[in-house]
């Protein structure tokens, strides 16, 4: 069979092959290694994936690219960011290192607010330049497919600019991009004395003009997955204004995601698997029988430790006994301007590796195929297999541990999307 390119020499060629679902228990512990092995490439896809003898013998290549005996591991998808902010936090991280609390920042109206006035102020040429700077340092850390969040808007006319900043991103940046919205991020200082005004307000009209911006010139086909997610937590949205907002969007045809036991448990976990939430997002906090409730559900737990460790806390998500109670997880770097000033996947398996007690097998898989199943695209990104996207790292390493072995340093050579390589 004729294809475009053969990349061959590869030392270590690292699949994350999972037919079906999101791996899970001991599956985790296997990321598929081909020694020598090869990849034959076409029309943005991989055609074949495997023993270099057996791809020699089944493909004619028009190039041949020598992988000098370095490691190939899938393109990293990044299941959660908040990439589209004006401005910095730059005063809050000191006042964090001199023993401020972010959920006290963020209720006498710092944090998260001061970012949406910074947001709500940026054209959307700006968020756009901004965002793109973004997208290319991940892509530099090797992540070639993310989810954005909005969440800085905080009102209809921001919450939507901030969409169509993120489906222009999807359009112009050479990274899948998958959108979700998340106007229930923070409650706006124009409704702080009504709460529940602001959680009619996202039911009743922004959830509705989001659907429509998104797949309204479409007749209701849906051609991408798109989510909408809440922030379940003390100071932003409770237990049933939470509910309100993703039975709202349901109905509306969103897949669901919720931040949920950043801090504090407020039974979030229970309520978002119950809805069928595609992910539950942070953990921290999670409950023995949510985190039983999890492992028997499709719902996909994403841990982003990135956050702790921005924190300087000692305390992190029970990675470990959630991996051993068999639900799916996932790892993301939770990329924003306050929690997480983050773009980079292989630090954050770094992180869990040290302190949430992950083997890097299964942190490689949680940033790969398990990211992938979170944000609905497991059946085309996040694996090294025949027929999904050609989308891969080569790093310079010898074994693919050393990506969360080493920190720090830049172990990506090169990156390939779609088929195309990418300058990093
Ligand atoms: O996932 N927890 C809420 N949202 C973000 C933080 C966003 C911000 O601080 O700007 C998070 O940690
Ligand atoms: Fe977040």
């Amino acid at each position: 069979m004729k294809c475009e390119f053969i990349i061959e020499n590869i030392g270590q060629l690292v699949t994350c092959a999972s037919p079906g679902g999101p791996k899970r228990r001991s599956a985790m512990q296997d990321v598929g290694v081909i020694e020598g092995g090869a990849v034959a490439i076409g029309e943005g896809k991989l055609l074949g994936v495997g023993r270099a003898q057996d791809i020699a013998a089944g493909f004619t290549a028009a190039e041949t690219i020598d992988a000098v005996g370095r490691v190939v591991v899938p393109g990293f998808v990044d299941p959660h960011t908040h990439i589209v902010f004006a401005g910095d936090r730059l005063d809050e991280f000191e006042l964090k290192i001199k023993g401020a609390n972010y959920l006290d920042i963020l209720a006498s109206g710092g944090g998260i607010i001061s970012t949406v006035k910074k947001t709500r102020d940026a054209s959307k040429a700006e968020l756009v330049a901004q965002a793109t700077e973004r997208l290319d340092k991940m892509l530099e850390c090797g992540t070639t497919t993310c989810e954005i969040k909005t969440g800085y808007g905080l009102n209809t006319e921001t919450e939507l600019k901030m969409l169509d900043v993120i489906r222009q991103l999807g359009e112009s940046h050479v990274m899948d991009v998958v959108p979700t919205f998340l106007a229930a991020h923070a409650v706006p200082p124009e409704y702080r004395a009504n709460p529940e005004a602001y959680v009619v307000l996202i039911c009743e009209e922004m959830l509705p003009l989001a659907y429509n911006c998104l797949f309204g010139a479409q007749d209701g086909q849906p051609r991408v997955t798109a989510f909408a997610d809440v922030f379940c937590e003390n100071n932003a949205f409770d237990l049933e204004q939470s509910r309100r907002v993703l039975e709202a969007a349901k109905r509306l045809g969103f897949a669901l995601k919720a931040h949920v036991d950043e801090f504090t448990n407020l039974g979030g976990s229970r309520m978002a698997i119950g809805l069928g939430a595609a992910s539950i997002d942070h953990l921290d906090a999670i409950s023995d029988e949510e985190i039983e409730l999890l492992s028997r559900s499709d719902t996909v737990g994403i841990v982003t430790p990135t956050v702790n460790f921005n924190f300087g806390s000692r305390e992190f998500a029970n990675v470990r006994k959630l991996i051993d109670a068999g639900c799916a997880i996932a790892l993301s770097t939770d990329y924003n301007p306050g929690s997480a000033p983050c773009p980079s996947q292989p630090m954050a398996m770094a992180i869990a590796c040290r302190y949430q007690k992950l083997l890097p097998s299964e942190a490689l898989n949680a940033v790969t195929i398990n990211a992938a199943h979170s944000i609905g695209l497991g059946a085309t990104n996040g694996s090294l297999e025949a027929g999904k996207l050609a989308d891969l790292v080569i790093a310079d390493v010898k074994d693919y541990r050393s990506l969360a072995y080493e920190f720090g340093s830049v172990q990506i050579e090169s990156v390939m999307k779609r088929g195309n390589w990418v300058e990093v």
